[in-house]
């Protein structure tokens, strides 16, 4: 299976480098390949052009994308998966990976009648976060994730959807370093069984 990892954090010292290189080790493992894009190295443009803007907005299909969209659009559809790992940001994924969104599901590819979208088999979404689970479903944030990075986002341009939330990552927490290692072998297990 090839496997299209969108990937936004930063820093590379950080606990979500970590997941990343944890994931791909797992695909690598089961002889999967991947492609990777690491949107803050690509310095990946996040903000909309008014012209792009006026292409969803008018559903302009036959206006011409941006050559930086279009190398992400093939990217999905030379994908039979698709994983995207971040750090849970003010509860929503970075503004990086957001951007993203706007700027590559667009009219015609991702939503539209006759999508030139391929559905893809998986879709995961994996998110570091500082909080805990107890908080996250405390709250109603999980289920808000869950709703919009899997329900709205994902949709049904992919087949099986799953959300991943690895918790207390952050730094102020004392058990920060405990709680990597099984939250790193998740990863790898969740790269191994793709597609499965
Ligand atoms: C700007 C910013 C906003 C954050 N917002 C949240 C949040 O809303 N919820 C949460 O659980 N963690 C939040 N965090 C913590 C990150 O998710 C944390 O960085 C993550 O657990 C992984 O650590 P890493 O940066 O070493 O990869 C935030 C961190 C930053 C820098």
């Amino acid at each position: 299976m090839r496997v299209f990892i969108v990937y936004a954090h930063p820093s590379e010292d950080s606990f979500t480098k970590e997941v990343r290189d944890s994931f791909i080790a797992g695909l690598e493992s089961a002889g999967h390949r991947y492609v990777l894009s690491d949107l803050y190295k690509m310095n990946f443009k996040t903000d909309m052009s008014e012209d792009e803007y006026l292409r969803e907005a008018y559903y302009r299909r036959e206006l011409s994308l941006p050559a930086d969209v279009i190398a992400e659009q093939e990217k999905i559809n030379s994908s039979d998966a698709i994983a995207f790992i971040s750090p849970l940001f003010w509860s929503d994924a970075p503004a990086k990976l957001v951007g993203w969104f706007d700027r590559v599901w667009t009219y015609g590819f991702a939503y539209g009648e006759n999508r030139a979208m391929k559905q893809l088999e998986k879709g995961l979404v994996i998110l570091s976060a500082g909080n805990t689970m107890e908080y996250f479903h405390q709250t109603g944030i999980y289920g808000a994730l869950e709703k919009v990075m899997l329900y709205d986002r994902l949709f049904d341009r992919v087949k099986e959807k799953e959300l991943i939330i690895l918790d207390a990552t952050s730094r102020e927490k004392e058990q920060r370093e405990q709680n990597w290692k099984p939250h790193l072998e998740r990863v790898f297990r969740a790269g191994q069984k793709i597609g499965m």
